[in-house]
């Protein structure tokens, strides 16, 4: 189908705020360099993000996105024969780099729609090296809380790495904040030296999906392994500029995390309010069951200029998955999906 020319996006869990205007900023000046090769150790990022969650800087590794640095996990860790721990209805890239560094994945079945630790820690066999667990998950936006991690933790063996996904961090913390729970310390473990690694990224309240920066924190000896592993200058130039000046904009992730919080409230309220089973999302986005083929409701809702994401390919045939947008998105979206479900048989 044709992609209408005033469609907007609400798909892949974007800022819809765009980058920090001081992100822009450094961006434009960075331009002017990009005869040179970049820093193939992303030093400054990686001293600054350092010194701000105060672990050392050689337990920090910057990579171009997770999706990279999740590759470099896999072939890092994983051989024939060897698998990963992860739930069903997670991040679509565990199966995948999984399988890609020739490793088998297992996934442990959901439970009320999020992580089952207790069923994820069961799943755990000789051959396991590595378990991924995305808190909070996409594309269910569900939460597992800092206790429920701590009691995870204390019954994997030693010879597993934990990588605790924390993609969506900014935002959890905020509903955490609001919802009087304690989300997560996972960078505690670290400190610890336990083999967690905490995997963020710049692409989510940041707002830099398309420049690709993301990082893991861990132990340095296991860092140091990923390293060699990486594609050398992998993280460009701009990319490194503008994450280093998006650090300091702490007013530009404000507005995306209140915006996002006010947007989750009114798109579950409403589209509950219609008949919808709606999740209370951790993240910005919204899961939501539509009772028919979600497929079809997709390409209905493009057809609208709308943009959201089927989740067939996810186990969910019946749900949809959609970001939480501008005020004036979230309109757009409900007045859209109100006319393309009149069209729907069935309601939940
Ligand atoms: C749970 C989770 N982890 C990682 C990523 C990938 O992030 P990046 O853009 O840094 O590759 C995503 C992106 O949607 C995600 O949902």
């Amino acid at each position: 189908m044709i992609r209408r020319a005033d469609s907007i996006r609400m798909a892949s869990n974007e800022n819809p705020f765009g980058p920090s205007p001081k992100a822009v900023q450094a961006m434009e000046a960075a331009i002017t360099e990009c005869n040179f090769y970049p820093d193939n150790d992303a030093r400054e990022l990686r001293q600054k993000l350092a010194a701000g969650f105060r672990v050392a800087t050689d337990q920090v590794l910057v990579a171009a996105g997770l999706t990279s640095l999740l590759d470099i996990i896999c072939r890092a860790l994983l051989k024939p024969g060897q698998n990963a721990v992860t739930s069903q209805r997670s991040f679509i890239v565990y199966p995948i780099a999984t399988k890609a560094a020739g490793g088998e994945i297992i996934e442990a079945p959901t439970k009320d729609d999020g992580f089952d630790l207790e069923a994820i820690a069961a799943a755990i066999a000789p051959g396991t090296r590595l378990v991924f667990l995305a808190n909070p998950n996409n594309p269910t936006g569900t939460l597992f809380d800092a206790a429920a991690l701590d009691r995870f933790v204390a019954r994997v063996p030693e010879y597993v790495v934990v990588i605790v996904d924390e993609a969506y961090y900014e935002f959890a913390q905020y509903f955490a904040g609001q919802r009087k729970i304690q989300y997560s310390h996972s960078l505690d473990y670290v400190r610890a030296g336990r083999k967690v690694v905490v995997l963020r990224t710049f692409s989510k309240a940041h707002g830099l999906a398309g420049l690709r920066v993301g990082y893991g924190i861990g132990p340095a000896d296991l860092m140091a392994d990923f390293s060699r592993l990486r594609t050398t200058f992998s993280v460009s130039v701009p990319a490194q500029a503008a994450a280093l000046a998006a650090l300091d904009d702490d007013a530009h992730i404000q507005l995306a995390l209140k915006n996002n919080a006010d947007g989750a409230e009114s798109l579950v309220k409403e589209l509950s309010g219609l008949g919808y089973r709606a999740s209370l999302t951790w993240a910005n986005f919204v899961y939501c069951e539509v009772g028919e083929d979600a497929g079809a409701v997709a390409k209905r809702m493009q057809a609208e200029g709308v943009i959201i994401r089927a989740l067939g390919a996810w186990g969910a045939p019946l749900a949809i998955r959609v970001t939480i947008g501008t005020p004036e998105q979230n309109q757009r979206f409900l007045a859209a999906f109100k006319r393309v479900m009149e069209r729907a048989p069935i309601r939940l």
